[in-house]
């Protein structure tokens, strides 16, 4: 069994889509081990997409997730990393299809709705950095 970190962001949270997405993971199998809805502060933020920091869309992708509350989780189950971002669906919204999230809720790449770890080893890493309390547990 694998665990991995999703998020609603704040534009998912904002249009009432938490229990929509929500129940597309669980619908396909994968269960809900930790969730909280949080304001995430910059610092936080920097941590998270501390890969990102020198790409051009850097400074729009920290504005837009400091724009409001986010809706953070830990899904648990088999090959739950790929199966999050199938669902979710491509990062550019041109090539997310009808059927996933992005593909039937956002037209904008920036204001794409979700997030989902890209690998194991950056499920543990966000796991750690959003639920600290899972320390022991992963
Ligand atoms: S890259 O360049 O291929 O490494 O980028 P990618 O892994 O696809 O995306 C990294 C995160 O940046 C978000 N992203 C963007 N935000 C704002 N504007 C633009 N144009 C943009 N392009 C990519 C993308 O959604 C990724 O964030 P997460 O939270 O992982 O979805």
């Amino acid at each position: 069994m694998e665990k991995t970190f999703a998020m609603v962001k704040p534009d998912g949270v904002k249009r009432g889509l938490i229990g929509e997405i929500l129940k597309r993971y669980e619908s396909k199998g994968l269960n809900l081990v930790a969730a909280k809805v949080i304001w995430p502060s910059l610092d936080l933020l920097q941590k998270h997409y501390e890969e990102h920091k020198d790409k051009p869309f850097y400074n729009d992708l920290i504005r837009y997730m400091m724009s409001g509350p986010v809706f953070a989780m830990v899904l648990e189950g088999d090959n739950a990393v790929k199966i999050v971002r199938l669902l979710n669906g491509p990062t550019k919204i041109e090539d997310a299809q009808p059927g996933t999230i992005r593909g039937d809720f956002c037209t904008n790449t920036t204001f794409n709705i979700v997030h989902g770890s890209d690998s194991l080893e950056s499920a543990k890493r966000e796991i750690l950095l959003w639920f600290p309390e899972y320390a022991n547990k992963i």
